[in-house]
């Protein structure tokens, strides 16, 4: 499918999605959103992709929030639309099969953050900006971010900044957790493409049972987690590519993967 506001790139396995509204910072507007949810269902179960990376265009910003000049319409009734259609859209990147690699290429506010923290991984460039500076424009995050924020780092440190709505420097982000690494920009992309490679190479199955292994923390106790964990497990040792993984560990030879 054609998309108005979305870049996507195929490289090999690698899925490359750039936001695509530089002049507006990336703001996500309604229709931006509308193709992500179209996006992220299409890529949900293709076996042609391994590995997703989410980036804005441009050097400027990963996404600056949604777009204010369509919050600014809303009422009561539109606003708790907008609210759980984004919600919606956020959560199928977050339970996607595959893991989604954020390239953090600048301002991730509002929204912006919110997507950023949907993603599996978050990588950052130097000068990329996290905040949820919702609290300035009258309103609260409304795509998760209230509770992706509280869980990621900690629920104090989370009110703080959604209460202040001061942003949060790459190094600062780095330093809570927030992003796994902060690059030179130049080196985003790259170092970005490098890991979904390595994850790319590994066997498919344990990729993606072991992210759901991972995911599935936020919503159970550990008990329950861990008979998921047992259950996934079991299926891995099921794969062809267990065998293979383990058969070229003995045989002192780099294991060739099949997805299967
Ligand atoms: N919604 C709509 N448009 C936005 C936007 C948003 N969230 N963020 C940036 N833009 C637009 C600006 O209106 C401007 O468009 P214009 O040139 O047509 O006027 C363009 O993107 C560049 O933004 P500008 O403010 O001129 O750039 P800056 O470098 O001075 O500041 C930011 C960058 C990100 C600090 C500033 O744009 C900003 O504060 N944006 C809003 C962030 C926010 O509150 N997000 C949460 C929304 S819920």
């Amino acid at each position: 499918m054609n998309f108005q506001n979305l870049i996507v790139e195929r490289k090999s396995n690698i899925l490359i999605v750039k936001i695509n509204r530089p002049s507006k910072y990336n703001a996500l507007n309604d229709a931006t959103i509308t193709e992500l949810g179209i996006l992220f269902d299409e890529i949900n179960g293709d076996d042609s992709v391994s590995v997703v990376i989410l980036t804005g265009e441009g050097d400027k910003a990963f996404v600056a929030g949604a777009d204010i000049s369509e919050l600014n319409k809303m009422d009561v009734i539109s606003g708790r639309k907008l609210s759980e259609k984004g919600q919606a859209v956020f959560d199928k990147i977050e339970n996607l099969d595959k893991p989604v690699i954020a390239a953090v290429n600048g301002y991730a506010l509002g929204g912006g953050c919110e997507l950023a923290m949907a993603c599996h991984i978050r990588l950052a460039s130097e000068n990329a900006v996290f905040g949820q500076p919702e609290v300035n424009l009258g309103i609260i995050p409304g795509y998760g971010g209230t509770q992706r924020l509280a869980r990621l780092i900690n629920p104090g440190r989370a009110a703080e900044y959604i209460l202040t709505g001061d942003s949060i420097s790459a190094p600062e982000a780095e330093k809570l957790g927030l992003v796994n690494h902060v690059y030179p920009q130049s080196d985003l992309m790259p170092k970005a493409e490098e890991m979904a490679n390595k994850i790319a190479g590994k066997a498919k199955i344990a990729v993606g049972l072991a992210l759901k292994a991972v995911i599935a923390t936020k919503e159970t106790p550990q008990k329950e987690g861990e008979r998921l964990e047992a259950g996934y497990f079991s299926l891995c040792c099921g794969t062809e590519d267990f065998k293979e993984g383990t058969n070229a560990f003995l045989e002192k030879r780099k294991a060739e993967f099949k997805g299967k």
